[in-house]
C-alpha cells in the first residue's frame, strides 16, 4: 500500500510507496522544502531529520534549504523552476502557505505569493503498485503576469553520476553514463518534438550502481514537445534536477483568471541497479500510462521499406496477400497513398486517396485486408503540409510562421499549427472520416521535422504548449470516437517517444534504422525506461537500406522478436525459404509474445560480443542472445538467468532438459551460439512444475 501522511506540528508530508519514501516540509518562511527520498522510513524517522547544511556559509556561499519548486527569490542562485514577472516588473516569488488536501493517494499543496495574487499548487501522487511518484504544478493568477519558466518539479538527489540517452535520427537512445559535472548541465529539446537527440529521462546513482546492484534515483517527463531539465551539482555536493516543458528563452503570458498546468515529471527511487529501475518504469508505463496495456500487440506489416512512395492498390494487395500467409495480423500502408504524393515534395495535407493509385478509394483495399483476416492501418502525418498542396494554397496562414521571416522547409514541408483549434479540428475531422469510411483500425501518426519560426503573429510562446496539447487532444478524441482504434507514435522513428505520447498511443516506431545489428543498441537504450510491448521492431531486407549491412534472416527475426514484432521487407521478392522461415518465427512469436510483451525484462549482458535479454513471465522465460561480432573465436561463458522461481522446474525448449530456477539463476545456462558474427539464439524455458 502506498500512502501520504501529514505531521501537522512539523508541517511535513511523508509519501510512502511499497519500497521507497519521500518527504517534504514547509520551512519557517513557508517555502516547500525537500527532506528525504530513499528507502522506506517512518514518520518519526523523517520528522527527526535535520535539513542538510553545507560546511560553511558566507555572503558568497548561501545555500537555502533544497526547494521543492525553486524560485528566483532571495539569496538563491541556482536554476529556478518557476520564474514569473508581475505586471509591475517584480520578478521574485515569496511563498505563503495556503492549504493542502490529501485525497487518497494525491496531495495538493496550495501556496500563494506573499503579496501578489498568484496561486501555485504542487501536486504529488503515489500508487499502490509502483514506486513511481508523480509530480506536477499548476499556476493561476488574478492579475496578468508573464511566466518565463514553469517546471513540473525540482528533485533533490543524492546521486553524483548521471545516466541518460542521446543520439540522432536513426541512432536514437544511445546510453551514456558520466559523473555529474559541478555545474548546471542542461538536457533539452528545442525542436517542438521530444527529439531524437535526447529523451526526457535521467537516472542518478552514487557511481556504484550497475545493472543489478545499487540505488538509483530516476526521473521521466510525460511531455511530447520541447522540454528542459537542468541538473545542478553545486560545490557543496547538493544535486538537484528541475524539469518541465518548454526550453530556454520562451515565455507565456497568463491573463487574469487564467491558469497553466505542467505535465507530470515522475520520479522513482529503486534498489538493485539500473535493471530494477527500468522494470519499475516498465510497470508504471503499463499500469498508469498506456491506454490499453493488456492488449497483445499484433504482428504488423508495414509497406515503407518495400514500396517507398510507389504505392498502388495492386502493389499493396500483393504485399497483403503474402503478409497474411506469414501470420501478420495488422497490415499498415505507409506514406504515398494520398493527394499528389509521388515523392516528398508534394501532396502532404491533401488527405484523399491518390486517384492514380486508388481509383475507387481506399475501401476496396481495406476490405481485402480485412477479408484476409488482418486489421487495416494507414500512415498519416496530420501536423505537416507540403507548400505544393491544395491545403497550403488555401490556408497559408495555418502553418507556423513569423512576419518578415522565411518559412523554413525541412523535407519540403512546413508545420501546421495545432495550437489553433480550427487546425486541430480540421485534422480530427478528416482522420475521423478516414476511419469511418474505410474501417481503419490503426494510424501510424508520423511527424517528420522539428519546428522553426514557431508560433504565429501576435501570439506568444504558448504555441510550444498548445501545439503539443492539440496533438494529444486530437489523438484522445479519435480514440474516444472509435473504440479499438490503435495509434502508433512515430516521428521519423523515435523523435517523439515519451510518456506523454504513450498515454494516447499503443506503440512507438522505435527508429528508422532497421539494421538488426544497430537495433541491438537502439533497443537497449529504449528499454531503459520504456517497455518492450511499445517498442515496434520490424524484420526487413538486406542489404539494409540504411547501413548496407547484410545479416542472416534469423538474426533479424530474433532482434525484432524482442519487441512488438513487425515485418517490413519487400515480401514480393522473398524466396519460398525466407517466407517459410519468417512464417515460422511469426508463429513462434505469437506463442511467446505474452512473455515478451508483459514479462519482466532483464538485460543479462550487453556488448558487441554478446547481448542477452530475458523476459520472465509467470509460466515461462524467453531468452534472446545476440552476437554482433566474435573476437578471437571465444565462446561466451554461461549466462545466469533472473526473475525465476528458484524452486520451480523449467524445461529448456532446445534440449527438453529440466532445471530448477535456482540452477538457472545461480549456475546459468550455455547459450550455444553458433560461431561467427551476427548470430543469435532464442531459448524458451517453460515452467513444468
Ligand atoms: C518516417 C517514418 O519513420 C518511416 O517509417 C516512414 O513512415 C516515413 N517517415 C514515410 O515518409
Amino acid at each position: 500500500m502506498s500512502s501520504i501522511t501529514f505531521a501537522a506540528a512539523e508541517r511535513l508530508w511523508l509519501l510512502s510507496t511499497p519500497n521507497s519514501a519521500y518527504a517534504l516540509r514547509l520551512a519557517d518562511d513557508d517555502t516547500p522544502t525537500h527532506v528525504y527520498w530513499g528507502p522506506p522510513r517512518s514518520l518519526a524517522e523523517v520528522t527527526a531529520l535535520p535539513v542538510a547544511r553545507p560546511h560553511r556559509i558566507s555572503s558568497f556561499e548561501t545555500l537555502p534549504d533544497p526547494d521543492e519548486l525553486a524560485v528566483a527569490a532571495g539569496a538563491r542562485f541556482g536554476p529556478p523552476s518557476l520564474a514569473v514577472r508581475f505586471a509591475d516588473g517584480t520578478s521574485a516569488v515569496e511563498w505563503a502557505y495556503g492549504s493542502h488536501d490529501i485525497s487518497g493517494q494525491h496531495l495538493a499543496l496550495r501556496l500563494t505569493d506573499r503579496h501578489y495574487p498568484l496561486a501555485v499548487t504542487l501536486h504529488y501522487r503515489v500508487h499502490d503498485d509502483s514506486d513511481v511518484i508523480e509530480r506536477w504544478t499548476k499556476v493561476s493568477t488574478d492579475e496578468p503576469l508573464t511566466l518565463s519558466r514553469l517546471d513540473s518539479a525540482n528533485w533533490t538527489l543524492p546521486g553524483t553520476r548521471v545516466s541518460y540517452v542521446a543520439g540522432g535520427w536513426s541512432a536514437e537512445y544511445q546510453v551514456h553514463r558520466t559523473p555529474v559535472p559541478v555545474a548546471e548541465t542542461v538536457f533539452t529539446s528545442r525542436r517542438g518534438i521530444t527529439g531524437h537527440q535526447a529523451n526526457p529521462w535521467l537516472m542518478l546513482d552514487a557511481g556504484d550502481a550497475d545493472e543489478d546492484h545499487g540505488e538509483v534515483w530516476s526521473m521521466a517527463l510525460a511531455w511530447s514537445g520541447s522540454w528542459r531539465f537542468t541538473l545542478h551539482r553545486d560545490p557543496t555536493e547538493r544535486v538537484t534536477c528541475t524539469g518541465g516543458f518548454g526550453h530556454d528563452g520562451v515565455h507565456w503570458e497568463l491573463g487574469a483568471g487564467e491558469s497553466l498546468t505542467s505535465p507530470v515529471f515522475a520520479g522513482a527511487y529503486t534498489r538493485d541497479g539500473f535493471g530494477a529501475a527500468s522494470r519499475t518504469w516498465h510497470g508504471f508505463v503499463r499500469s498508469h500510462v498506456l491506454p490499453r496495456p493488456d492488449e497483445l500487440r499484433p504482428v504488423l506489416y508495414n509497406s515503407w521499406e518495400a514500396t517507398g512512395f510507389d504505392v498502388t492498390e495492386a502493389g499493396q494487395r500483393a504485399l497483403a496477400d503474402i503478409a497474411a500467409e506469414l501470420g501478420v495480423e495488422l497490415f499498415v500502408m505507409d506514406d504515398g497513398w494520398f493527394g499528389g504524393r509521388r515523392d516528398d515534395t508534394a501532396g502532404l495535407g491533401d488527405w484523399r486517396p491518390y486517384p492514380g493509385a486508388f481509383p475507387n478509394g481506399l475501401r476496396p483495399l481495406a476490405d481485402h485486408v480485412h477479408e484476409l483476416g488482418m486489421r487495416f492501418g494507414l500512415w498519416v502525418e496530420p501536423e505537416m503540409v507540403n507548400p505544393d498542396s491544395d491545403l497550403y494554397r488555401s490556408h497559408p496562414d495555418w502553418v507556423l510562421h513569423q512576419d518578415n521571416r522565411r518559412r523554413t522547409t525541412l523535407r519540403n514541408q512546413l508545420v501546421l499549427n495545432f495550437g489553433r483549434p480550427d487546425v486541430a479540428d480540421w485534422a480530427f475531422e478528416w482522420l475521423d472520416r478516414l476511419v469511418t469510411e474505410n474501417a481503419v483500425d490503426h494510424f501510424k501518426w508520423d511527424c517528420n521535422r522539428p519546428f522553426t519560426e514557431p508560433g504565429w503573429p501576435d501570439h506568444d510562446d504558448r504555441f510550444w504548449i498548445d501545439h503539443t496539447r492539440g496533438v494529444h487532444r486530437t489523438m484522445r478524441r479519435l480514440r474516444a470516437s472509435h473504440q479499438g482504434l490503435r495509434i502508433e507514435a512515430c516521428s521519423g522513428g523515435g523523435g517523439r517517444t515519451d510518456m506523454g505520447i504513450m498515454a494516447y498511443t499503443d506503440q512507438v516506431w522505435t527508429s528508422d534504422n532497421t539494421d538488426a545489428a544497430d537495433r541491438i543498441a537502439i533497443q537497449h537504450g529504449y528499454s531503459q525506461i520504456y517497455p518492450a510491448q511499445t517498442m515496434g521492431a520490424w524484420i526487413t531486407d538486406c542489404p539494409n537500406p540504411f547501413t548496407a549491412r547484410t545479416t542472416p534472416l534469423l538474426f533479424r527475426c530474433h532482434v525484432a522478436m524482442a519487441g512488438a514484432l513487425g515485418v517490413g521487407g519487400n515480401l514480393t521478392t522473398w524466396s519460398a525459404a525466407d517466407r517459410e522461415l519468417v512464417a515460422g518465427q511469426v508463429a513462434l512469436y505469437r506463442e511467446i509474445r505474452s512473455t515478451v510483451q508483459f514479462g519482466r525484462q532483464y538485460r543479462l549482458a550487453h556488448g558487441p560480443g554478446l547481448t542477452v535479454v530475458e523476459y520472465a513471465g509467470s509460466d515461462e522465460a524467453v531468452v534472446f542472445g545476440w552476437r554482433i561480432s566474435e573476437a578471437f573465436g571465444h565462446r561466451p561463458a554461461l549466462v545466469r538467468l533472473a526473475g525465476l522461481d528458484p524452486v520451480a522446474n523449467y524445461q529448456d525448449s532446445r534440449t527438453g532438459t529440466v532445471h530448477t530456477g535456482s540452477v538457472l539463476q545461480e549456475r546459468g545456462i550455455s547459450l550455444d551460439l553458433p560461431a561467427g558474427d551476427h548470430v543469435s539464439v532464442l531459448i524458451r524455458l517453460r515452467r513444468v512444475s
